[in-house]
This record gives C-alpha cells, sequence and structure tokens, in this order.
C-alpha cells in the first residue's frame, strides 16, 4: 500500500515511535521513514538513567539535546521515558550508600535536573516505570527499598515541581493481559489522584502478541484506565508473531493475522473518549529494530515495517483502520 498520506496524518492522535538516535543520524532509509510517519518520539534509551546520569555529578544532555532539536524542527512532540525505573540505571546509583535522606535528596535531584533541563520541552514523562511485580505487589527497587513505597508518590511531586506543564504518566507491561496486576496498579492510581497528585495518565506498554491477550481483554484494560479518569497511552506496542520462539515460518498467514490483531488494537483504543487518547507508539521502526529478539532470544518480527523497511500487512492495515 502507499505511504502516503502518512499514518500520522490520518490520526486524530498522535502516532509514535521509539527512535534510535543513531539511526537516525547514520541510516538515511530509517531516517526518511521515521520522520515520515511519526509525529511524536519517545527515546528508546537515551533519557534512562545509565544515559542521561552515568555519574553522581554529570548529567549526559547532548544526545537528548540533538533529539530535541530534530523534534523542534520537524515538529514531532517527545515524550519522555523514562525517570524512574529498576534497569538501566547507572552502577553509582545502585551502588549508593547513604542515610535515607541522603538517598532521597540523590532521587530528588535526579528527577528534577532532568525535568528541569527539559522543562516546557517533552510533552509528556514516563514518572514511573514498571513498579509492579505480577502478583500485584511492590516490586523490590532499589528505590522502594530506600524510600519506601511512597517513592512513586515523591516521584510524581517532584517532577510536577520541576515541570508544572508536562503531562506525567505510570508506565508498566501486562497491564492488558494481568487481572491482578492491572487492579492494583488502578488502585492505586487513583488513590493518588484522589489525593490530589498530578499523575495524569496511564501507558500501557502492550508488548502483546498476534494470540494474547484476547481483544476483551484488551478493550477492559483500555475501559477501566479511560472510566478513571486516565489518559491512556500505548505506549510500546510491538505484536510478536513467535511468543514461545522455536522454529518460526514467515508467511502470509502470520502477516494478516498481525494485521488483524493491530486492528483490532486500534478499533478498541478508538473508543476511548477523544480528549483521553494521548497516542499510540510502537517500540521501533522496523522488524530489524525491535528489541524483541535479542531480549528474549528468538526470532520474531513484530513491528509495521520488515527488516527492509518494507511495509508490512499490520501497517497497510492499521491505515484502513484510523
Ligand atoms: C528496551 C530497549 O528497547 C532496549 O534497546 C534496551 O536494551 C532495553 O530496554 N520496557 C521499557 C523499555 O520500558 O524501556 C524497554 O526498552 C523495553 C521494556
Amino acid at each position: 500500500c502507499a505511504l502516503q498520506p502518512a499514518l500520522y496524518q490520518l490520526s486524530d492522535f498522535p502516532i509514535g515511535c521509539a527512535v534510535d538516535l543513531n539511526k537516525l543520524d547514520y541510516n538515511p532509509t530509517y531516517a526518511q521513514l521515521l520522520g515520515q510517519q511519526f509525529n511524536q518520539l519517545s527515546p528508546e534509551n537515551i533519557m534512562k538513567p545509565e544515559h542521561i546520569h552515568p555519574q553522581p555529578n554529570y548529567y549526559h544532555w547532548s544526545e537528548v539535546d540533538s533529539l530535541l532539536s530534530y523534534c523542534q524542527k520537524e515538529h514531532k512532540s517527545l515524550h519522555g521515558h523514562t525517570l524512574i525505573w529498576h534497569q538501566q540505571l547507572p552502577p553509582w546509583m545502585e551502588e549508593f550508600e547513604g542515610t535515607t535522606a541522603e538517598w532521597e535528596a540523590m532521587f530528588k535531584d535526579h528527577i528534577q535536573s532532568i525535568c528541569r533541563h527539559f522543562k516546557g520541552k517533552v510533552r509528556a514523562w514516563d514518572v514511573v516505570n514498571e513498579a509492579f511485580n505480577e502478583d500485584g505487589t511492590l516490586r523490590n527497587s532499589i528505590w522502594k527499598q530506600h524510600l519506601g513505597a511512597a517513592y512513586i508518590e515523591k516521584a510524581f511531586r517532584y517532577a510536577h515541581e520541576a515541570d508544572p506543564d508536562a503531562l506525567l504518566f505510570y508506565n508498566d507491561f501486562n497491564l492488558a493481559i494481568n487481572p491482578k496486576k492491572r487492579a492494583a496498579v488502578l488502585s492505586l492510581l487513583k488513590n493518588l489522584k484522589q489525593r490530589g497528585l498530578a499523575l495524569d495518565g496511564i501507558g500501557l506498554q502492550m508488548h502483546i502478541s498476534i494470540a494474547f491477550p484476547e481483544n476483551r481483554v484488551i478493550e477492559s484494560a483500555f475501559q477501566d484506565f479511560s472510566k478513571a479518569g486516565f489518559l491512556v497511552h500505548i505506549s510500546e506496542l510491538d505484536i510478536s508473531v513467535n511468543p514461545y520462539g522455536g522454529d518460526f515460518q514467515a508467511g502470509a498467514e502470520i502477516w494478516e493475522r498481525q494485521a488483524q490483531k493491530l486492528a483490532a488494537v486500534i478499533s478498541l483504543y478508538k473508543q476511548i473518549e477523544n480528549s483521553q487518547r494521548y497516542g499510540i507508539t510502537f517500540w521501533g521502526l522496523s522488524d530489524a529494530d525491535s528489541w524483541i529478539p535479542s531480549a528474549f532470544n528468538r526470532k520474531d518480527y513484530p513491528l509495521l515495517f520488515d527488516g527492509n523497511y518494507q511495509a508490512k500487512a499490520a501497517y497497510c492495515k492499521m491505515k484502513e483502520s484510523l
């Protein structure tokens, strides 16, 4: 199918993509397609603690600043990902020794230095990423260990203080498929919002597959969060075609199933109130850019474009569904 009009031109909500700055700078095919199809970008790695805050008193701004000037020039919004997480931490943070007060000061400095640097320039922040376990309890991250469960609330307060105009999100995975985890996250979010915290939305990562979750389960996840008054961001969408690993034979039938699954996600997303649709972000541009094969050690082809940056059935079907 034709590449134009582009995805974002057909959509009344932003269409995002996780971006790798190196490819944007050095791979013209990647840069052309990304710029053409998407109007919102999430840095895939360069805003994470290990990249942006590699030493206690040093913040590495230059890469994100350069991505930001690209965004400004090309009229794309930037989605800030992510301030507080248990992964991709710099070693010094994991090894930090200090009293509770010193931990709190370090945590606050991390959040507020970053939010202040980008004040008014990013559309939103994933303030806290993946704080819950699958059984609905809080993950025992370094933040929970040293600051207690209240670290989540504190993170949102500090972020809002430093960049009052940015939208603030809680982001996590498996919220569509796992009802226990979803209920726990929803109850915390509702509670914080009731207490007046600036907490605007939920990021549903949605690393899903052609088989799971079922559409009605996806629908209930969208409805649960939107009815509770939160913006809904599908923040890291990819649709695995080989979720259990092993041998894999690609074929037209598989691409069609992937396309059908994406069409279902889009149409369910469109049932959410227009003002609560923050956007849909794909976690990578082409199958050659996906994190899935290396992270899970399997063959997989979960994105809109194939390894040669050619549109797949999912791309074409998405355009019919927008
Ligand atoms: C992944 C990136 O895509 C990889 O390049 C990196 O090696 C590890 O992190 N949940 C998140 C994302 O919130 O930041 C992760 O991104 C994927 C899972």
